[in-house]
């Protein structure tokens, strides 16, 4: 079997790319109507997403989102790498898909460019997948603009984990009080 891992910015992905990233999509997330029709969840398109994806013999297997986005934190500004779309095929779960693609997002965000943390929203189902992987549970209260553009509060963590993995600075560094993500959630 030949693998291999492709990053790719969203500006420069071929239509064939596209839809194969949103076909995978759409099988892993059955339930999710937004990728009958498009790639994304919450947060737009936008021409500086990265997109990391795994092929195997010339198949994409797993995939992830990069979305780019300044936070406010305990009142200063943070850069963040949203970690969003993970997914894997369902006819390769268990076999290290997804932990490939997470790998390479981890290595990408530590070396490639100037973020201070990732960052990602997740339910139960997944909170031991990212814990394994290195992420680290945050508490605060965050601001987030919904789809219609009001600003909503989400405090409740209990099936609602935010997750950060440090980038150039370490998880101590990261401050308490409220977040307010400047935008919608990713
Ligand atoms: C979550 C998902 C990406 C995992 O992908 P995968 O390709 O099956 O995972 P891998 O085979 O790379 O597993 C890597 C490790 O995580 C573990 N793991 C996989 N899924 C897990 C889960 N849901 N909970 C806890 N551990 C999990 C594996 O046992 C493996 O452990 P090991 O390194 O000790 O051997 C995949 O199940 C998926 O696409 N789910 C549907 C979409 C989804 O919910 N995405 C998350 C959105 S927040």
């Amino acid at each position: 079997m030949v693998e291999e891992l492709k990053i790719t910015r969203e500006r420069d992905l071929s239509a064939e790319q596209a839809e194969e990233i949103r076909q995978l999509q759409h099988e892993a997330f059955p339930n999710e109507p937004n990728f009958v029709h498009h790639r994304w969840y919450g947060t737009p398109l936008s021409d500086d997403d990265v997109w990391f994806g795994l092929y195997r013999d010339g198949k994409l297997v797993g995939s992830i989102r990069l979305v780019h986005r300044n936070i406010l934190a305990g009142e200063k500004q943070f850069r963040i790498a949203g970690l969003a779309n993970v997914c894997s095929s369902p006819l390769a779960r268990g076999t290290g898909a997804g932990k490939r693609c997470m790998l390479a997002f981890q290595d990408y965000i530590t070396k490639e460019e100037d973020f201070d943390f990732g960052m990602l929203f997740c339910g139960s189902h997944v909170h031991e997948f990212y814990k394994k992987l290195g992420w680290h549970d945050i508490d605060n209260e965050v601001l987030y603009e919904t789809s219609d553009g009001n600003i909503a509060v989400s405090k409740d963590r209990t099936n609602n984990f935010i997750m950060i993995y440090p980038a150039k600075m370490s998880v101590e560094q990261f401050p308490s009080g409220q977040i307010n993500l400047n935008g919608r959630t990713w």
